[in-house]
């Protein structure tokens, strides 16, 4: 396994470096070799070369065949230039790498079930959804795009676009995704209002009629969509939806998992190496306290397990030794509840380790 680290920013560096040990020691218990090489992201890189993604960077990445990434930002870099904001750096190496579908599985661990906070019977229903994310398109991408100054005062715009191929895609990887758990797609649209919205919902209801008609296909504006995930998850199996909204219904669906800490991502695209990192930024409240919680750090490399070296035996060792130690009480400060124990990332780190 050749693998590309990039720690980045805040709580990034804390929350790779224990996740790279669970790696190794589960690499080493199933004899795989390991080749790691760092790279610098974001705010750091902004700091050492003067941009958020240096050529080095995606050199290095695209001669891996996966790539594990903390997380970027921080107030040290909110007022620089935007044109290299550190969070250009993650949407650049997305956008070099093609990484076009970002599977965010939101799943509630058994243990954490008081930690989540929703009512213990809505909880009792299950929580088990997986949001597809088009992450190569949409209005963060758009263009035309203005940041500036008319008619003497402060005046801006972005533009939501989507194209048929873009939206196609990421609806078969959603299709795809739905067959191997319950058939179900709910596709999160605008399209009450918005032009790009009803191509979005065009093309999802023709690539189904083509090629997925075993999938039962409904469709969702966002606002109802925002609101039905706290009503009751368990309607949902597979959400498939744009960049914008799908990076705000996944922080959403974290939460409902008891933290934005527990969540991972898979960032997946045709050719290149996929890209692995915990849903989540950079914490900068907490960054540097050895707090934070390294589980969606440590569950992304189970997900790159699985997705980029199939080694399905390898990324189960990984998700069990994590309910194991939420089984014996550990808790990091964000997932805390009574009775269990308090510990940091690295200790944290450390009772998963123990169960592998
Ligand atoms: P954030 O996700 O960094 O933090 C939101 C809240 O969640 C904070 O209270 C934080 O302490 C908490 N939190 C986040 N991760 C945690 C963890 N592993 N354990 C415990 N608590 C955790 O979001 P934000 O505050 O909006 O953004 C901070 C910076 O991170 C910004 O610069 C932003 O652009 C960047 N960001 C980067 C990424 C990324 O690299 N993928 C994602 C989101 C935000
Ligand atoms: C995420 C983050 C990023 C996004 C930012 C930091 C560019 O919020 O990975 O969810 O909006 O995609
Ligand atoms: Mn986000």
């Amino acid at each position: 396994m050749k693998i590309c680290v990039m720690p980045g920013d805040g709580i990034g560096r804390e929350i790779v470096a224990q996740a790279m040990r669970v790696l190794d020691k589960v690499a080493a218990k199933h004899g795989r070799a390991c080749e790691t090489t760092e790279a610098l992201i974001g705010g750091c890189a902004i700091d050492a070369t003067g941009v958020p993604l240096p050529a080095d960077t995606v050199a290095k990445c695209k001669d891996s065949d996966a790539v594990l990434l903390g997380a970027v930002g921080g107030p040290k870099w909110d007022t620089i230039d935007p044109a290299i904001r550190p969070e250009k750096g993650l949407l650049g190496i997305r956008k070099e790498l093609k990484l076009f579908a970002n599977l965010r599985p939101a799943t509630l661990f058994k243990q954490l079930t008081e930690a989540c906070y929703l009512r213990p019977d809505i909880v009792a229903r299950g929580l088990d959804v997986m949001v597809v994310r088009e992450l190569t398109g949409g209005i963060y991408f758009g263009e035309p795009r203005f940041d500036g100054m008319q008619d003497g005062e402060r005046f801006g715009f972005n533009t939501m676009v989507y194209r048929e191929h873009e939206i196609r895609r990421i609806a078969r990887v959603a299709f795809e995704a739905a067959r191997k758990r319950s058939s179900r797609v709910c596709s999160v649209d605008k399209a009450n209002v918005l032009d790009v919205s009803r191509v979005w919902r065009e093309v999802v209801i023709d690539e189904h009629a083509r090629n997925y008609e075993d999938i039962e296909l409904s469709h969702m504006y966002v606002d109802n969509a925002a609101m039905q995930l706290v009503r009751d998850p368990s309607q949902f199996d597979v959400m498939v939806t744009g960049n914008l909204f799908g990076d705000i219904l996944s922080d959403e669906a974290a939460a409902i998992t008891g933290s934005i800490g527990m969540l991972p991502s898979a960032s997946l695209g045709e050719a290149n190496p996929g890209l692995f990192e915990p849903i989540h930024g950079s914490a900068p409240d907490i960054a540097g306290q050895d707090k934070a919680n390294p589980l969606a750090t440590i569950l992304s490399v189970s997900m790159m397990l699985r997705h980029s070296f199939a080694m399905a035996e390898e990324a189960d060792c990984i998700e069990s030794a994590v309910e194991q130690a939420l089984e014996q009480g550990y808790r990091t400060g964000d997932i805390m509840q009574p009775g269990c124990r308090l510990v940091g990332c690295t200790e944290m780190a450390e009772a998963v380790l123990a169960n592998i």
